[in-house]
């Protein structure tokens, strides 16, 4: 028997681009979870301000450009002050793509980049600086896709972005020692703005092609997030890809 006791459930989870989708479902799973929640995006919208509204002592959100990491760090400083400090992240903010690599321009790469992966690594950086020197433990959630798995067309960028965060999360995972669960949670397509992009064909081709005949909900993928933030499941360093088998 290990005398090394697990990491406690989260009780205070920072949720990147939670306004709506996926995002705004995985407020809602962290809320019902019992932790108090922070939240942000670029817009916040009528449905997060409401969460906010319904629940003023533990949910706190804010309009911050995840780029603009001076905004980040004055938001988890008064995210702090409201609500505690944090001892969760799940990195869900981010923004797709739909054009071929050799017809996306030099910047439209150089936003999704700076977005997907450079900005979340410096979140993840500013999170895990506070959790370090408060709780010391914690969990991090990086929200990432089956396109880091297998070859999508239209998806270059965006692709090496969630690849570049899985291979960020198995050496983080390692650096924590397991002081923090650090792990992907990676959703095949799902119906959201992200993916609204994607014609009637192309969905149905993914439905073919997928083992369980339907395409994945955020219900499915909230499950599983949930797990990862509160249970003792002893899961670190791991990618787990919710598609209904797609990318087997
Ligand atoms: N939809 C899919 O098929 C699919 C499949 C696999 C993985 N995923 C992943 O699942 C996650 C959620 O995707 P979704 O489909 O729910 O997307 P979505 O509806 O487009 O939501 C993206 C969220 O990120 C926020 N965001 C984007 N850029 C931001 C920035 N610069 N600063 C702060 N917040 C920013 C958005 O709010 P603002 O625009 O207001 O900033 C929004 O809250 C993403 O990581 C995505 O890559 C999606």
């Amino acid at each position: 028997m290990s005398d090394t006791p697990a990491i406690p459930a989260a009780s205070c989870v920072l949720v990147s681009g939670g306004s709506r989708g996926l995002g705004l479902a995985l407020v809602e799973r962290a809320l019902a979870g019992g932790a108090k929640v922070a939240a942000f995006a670029r817009t916040v919208t009528p449905e997060l301000a409401k969460i906010a509204a319904d629940h003023p002592e533990d949910v706190f959100v804010g309009s911050v450009d995840m780029t603009d990491n001076t905004a980040v760090g004055a938001f988890i400083k008064e995210a702090c002050a409201k609500l505690g400090p944090l001892d969760a992240l799940v990195n869900n903010a981010a923004v797709g793509q739909d054009s071929l690599h050799v017809h996306t321009s030099p910047e439209r790469i150089g936003q999704i980049i700076e977005t997907n992966l450079t900005s979340t690594l410096l979140l993840t950086r500013a999170f895990l600086r506070h959790a370090m020197a408060k709780s010391g433990k914690g969990r991090v959630v990086m929200v990432t896709s089956v396109c880091a798995q297998r070859g999508y067309a239209g998806l270059v960028s965006y692709s090496a972005t969630k690849g570049g965060l899985d291979a960020a999360m198995r050496a983080l995972a390692r650096e924590m020692h397991g002081r923090f669960l650090i792990n992907s949670v990676a959703p095949g397509f799902f119906a959201s703005e992200m993916s609204s992009v994607l014609g009637a064909e192309q969905l149905s081709t993914i439905t073919r092609r997928t083992p369980t005949g339907r395409l994945v909900e955020p219900d499915n993928i909230t499950p599983i997030v949930g797990s990862l933030l509160f249970d003792d499941t002893n899961i670190n360093g791991q990618v787990i890809t919710v598609d209904g088998g797609g990318s087997i």
